[in-house]
């Protein structure tokens, strides 16, 4: 056993320790070179069978390029375990200030919260939520609601007509079996009086249809709160009361409404119930150096229509008109949407870009 060939496989060991570029490579080499198959563990093994002198001097001179191999083999683990460590932090980096929440948490259309805080208030009150079909009969959208045949509201360019159209193509107005889309709530009125004991107190949010275009201050789909009470001794003055109460529970407590006279064919007698201007709260009125864009400087803001529920629409849902009484409204969600949070164009509600909808919070 020469100590040059010890050299060499202490050197050669040296050598692939130096050119492994990482862990993976010295660890075959560290298999190929310290292992129990090595050159030196086999040089190590022959040495028992040399004589004492040759023993000695081989013992020495393998341990030396043993111990140097293995004090190699260290230093190039420390020096590859650094430079992985190294790149594992590039490379596994974490930005910390990347936003966590890709995907935002939804929300209801400020339509349906608007909706249900207005039902709520007389939800608070006793009042049950009734509802009514979208695609409705003629006879409860109008003749029960005392709308004579050629009323003009039943013509089309006020009505979508599902069913219920003349061979030209006309509607036919007298036929009592067509079905229209409803252009209003007020059929639930007629729907709660049928279907439900007496006495009625009901709200009924929902959709309804008009043929209009769509445009700022228009649009063919819209939504609609309705109202009714019926009962024994019911006074304009309870709607009156009703309705003060309603608008000072959404748009605070000095608030006022007021009704001026109207006609509808299911209510007699009809108003339109105004309310408080709800951004100048009447102080535009005569005031030209404070102009108020959102009541034209009237103070007042128009909410609806009203009245003491006909006879006629108590008698055609089979209520006594002499022993029970009652009243009714309905106004338009959009509207109120467009003056209490200043929407100028009312298409922004239908195009659900979240851009409008977000500044209305995340209420759910
Ligand atoms: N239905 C009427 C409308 O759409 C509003 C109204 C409801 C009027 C109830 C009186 C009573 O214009």
């Amino acid at each position: 056993m020469k100590p040059e060939e010890i050299e060499r496989m202490r050197d050669e060991a040296l050598a692939a320790f130096a050119a492994a570029g990482d862990l993976d490579a010295l660890q075959a080499a560290k298999v190929a070179h310290t292992g129990g198959t090595s050159p030196l563990a086999l040089a190590n093994r022959e040495i028992g069978a040399l004589p004492p002198q040759a023993k000695a001097e081989a013992g020495k001179r393998i341990g030396q390029a043993r111990g140097a191999v293995s004090k190699a083999l260290a230093a190039r683990q420390v020096e590859l375990e650094a430079e992985r460590d190294a790149r594992v932090l590039v490379e596994e980096a974490v930005d910390v200030t990347l936003p966590y929440d890709r995907v935002p948490a939804g929300a209801r259309h400020p339509l349906t919260t608007m909706m249900e805080r207005v039902a709520d208030v007389f939800v608070s009150m006793g009042y049950e939520i009734a509802e009514g079909p979208e695609v409705e009969a003629e006879w409860f959208n109008f003749d029960a609601l005392n709308f004579v045949p050629d009323h003009p509201a039943r013509q089309t360019q006020d009505t979508f007509f599902v069913q219920g159209t003349r061979e030209d193509g006309k509607p036919t107005v007298d036929d009592e079996s067509g079905i229209v889309l409803r252009t209003h709530t007020s059929p639930v009125q007629a729907r709660a009086l049928l279907g439900r004991e007496l006495p009625v107190y009901i709200v009924c949010p929902g959709r309804v249809y008009r043929t209009d275009e769509l445009d700022a201050t228009h649009t063919p789909v819209f939504h609609q709160i309705e109202l009714l009470a019926i009962d024994e001794g019911l006074t304009m003055s309870d709607l009156k009361g009703t309705l003060d109460h309603m608008v000072k529970a959404l748009f605070g407590s000095d608030m006022k409404t007021r009704l001026r006279p109207n006609y509808f064919p299911f209510t007699e007698p009809s108003a339109e119930m105004d309310m408080l201007c709800y951004v100048c709260r009447g102080e535009s009125v005569g005031n030209a150096d404070k102009p108020c864009r959102t009541c034209s400087s009237e103070g007042w803001i128009e909410l609806g229509g009203c009245g003491m529920v006909n006879p006629r629409v108590l008698t055609a849902c089979g209520v006594d008109p002499e022993k029970y009484s009652g009243f009714a409204f309905g106004f338009g969600i959009e509207r109120m949407l467009m003056f209490r949070h200043n929407v100028e164009d009312m298409r922004d509600m239908v195009e659900g870009d979240v851009r409008f909808t977000r500044p209305f919070g995340m209420e759910i």
